[in-house]
């Protein structure tokens, strides 16, 4: 599958955990014989984000069972995409191992503070909020983006439905996923030229951690328990269940080899049929 994607060398923000979707595109990336570089928070920010983040023991296997299972080349590196020093710190590590990054995975994301309205959202917890999911993109990109010239390359953003429809008391990261679907455009015409192609997924409601926290939060909003709320978002869905991250990363992997050869600047839906317009 995907040939074309053997022996390339790709990152993924936000891979260090095997429960998220940074996780499943950095496993079908290997499986297609792609180096990858597993990106990721190596520190517990739980009392920040809510949600666990990955933890470098758990990096680190992940590196070495890829490595043995697929026979390519692996690096976990420590990244907070909110920190510009610690980008600079991960370009250093890569280039000391690799001669060069043909795919980036913008995927590493987090929601900062309680579920609320725009008047009663937290400032800090806004401003944190837009930072890791918007600002983190493009701080990574601009630091990547001159590993990957010279040769044509894919960048692929994770965004979100709330990107493109208001959700329901999560205005910051809706406002910062929005913000994402328009740097990918803008970077998909800067980058046209140099045939490296950016697009975005907007990703529904998808089985992770941070879909578990959100669970919890309308369990405790609307005073169910955690099985009913989360039945109850299923039925949201036109097809009635969460999706899972290895359907999220089919589609990356597909935009990221050359089966999407012309297509660029796209923001694309994956929510069984969660929201179905453009
Ligand atoms: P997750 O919480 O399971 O994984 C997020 C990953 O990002 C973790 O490995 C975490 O350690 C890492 N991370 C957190 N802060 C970081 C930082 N400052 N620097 C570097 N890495 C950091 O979440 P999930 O669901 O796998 O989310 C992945 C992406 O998909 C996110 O951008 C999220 O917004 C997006 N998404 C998820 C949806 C879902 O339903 N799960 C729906 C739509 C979009």
């Amino acid at each position: 599958m995907y040939s074309d994607l053997k022996e390339k060398t790709a990152i993924i923000t936000g891979s260090g955990k095997r429960s998220g979707i940074g996780y499943a595109m950095a496993e079908k990336l290997a499986a297609c014989g792609s180096n990858v570089i597993i990106a990721d928070l190596a520190v517990n920010s739980e009392e920040t984000s809510g949600v666990k983040s990955a933890t470098r023991n758990e990096m680190e296997s992940i590196t070495e069972s890829l490595k043995d299972n697929y026979g390519i080349k692996t690096l976990a590196v420590d990244l907070d995409v909110m920190r510009t020093k610690s980008i600079a710190r991960m370009i250093q590590t890569i280039k000391s191992q690799f001669e060069r990054v043909d795919l980036l995975f913008n995927n590493a994301g987090a929601v900062f503070g309680a579920p609320n309205t725009v008047h009663d959202y937290d400032e800090g917890a806004w401003i944190k909020t837009v930072d890791i999911n918007l600002h983190g993109v493009f701080r990574v990109s601009k630091a990547v983006i001159p590993l990957m010239l010279g040769k044509p390359g894919a960048i692929v953003n994770v965004a979100s439905r709330a990107g493109k429809s208001p959700p329901l008391w999560n205005p910051a990261y809706a406002v910062a996923k929005a913000g994402v679907i328009m740097l990918t455009k803008v970077m998909a015409k800067d980058l046209a030229i140099q045939d490296i192609r950016v697009n975005a997924i907007c990703p529904g409601l998808i089985m992770t951690d941070l879909q578990q926290f959100r669970i919890q939060k309308e369990a405790e909003v609307f005073g169910m328990s955690y099985d009913e709320a989360k039945e109850r978002l299923a039925k949201t869905v036109p097809m009635e269940r969460l999706g899972h991250p290895s359907e999220v990363a089919d589609l990356a992997v597909y935009l990221a080899s050359e089966q999407s050869s012309y297509i660029t600047g796209q923001a694309m839906n994956i929510g069984g049929g969660a929201l179905m317009e453009v």
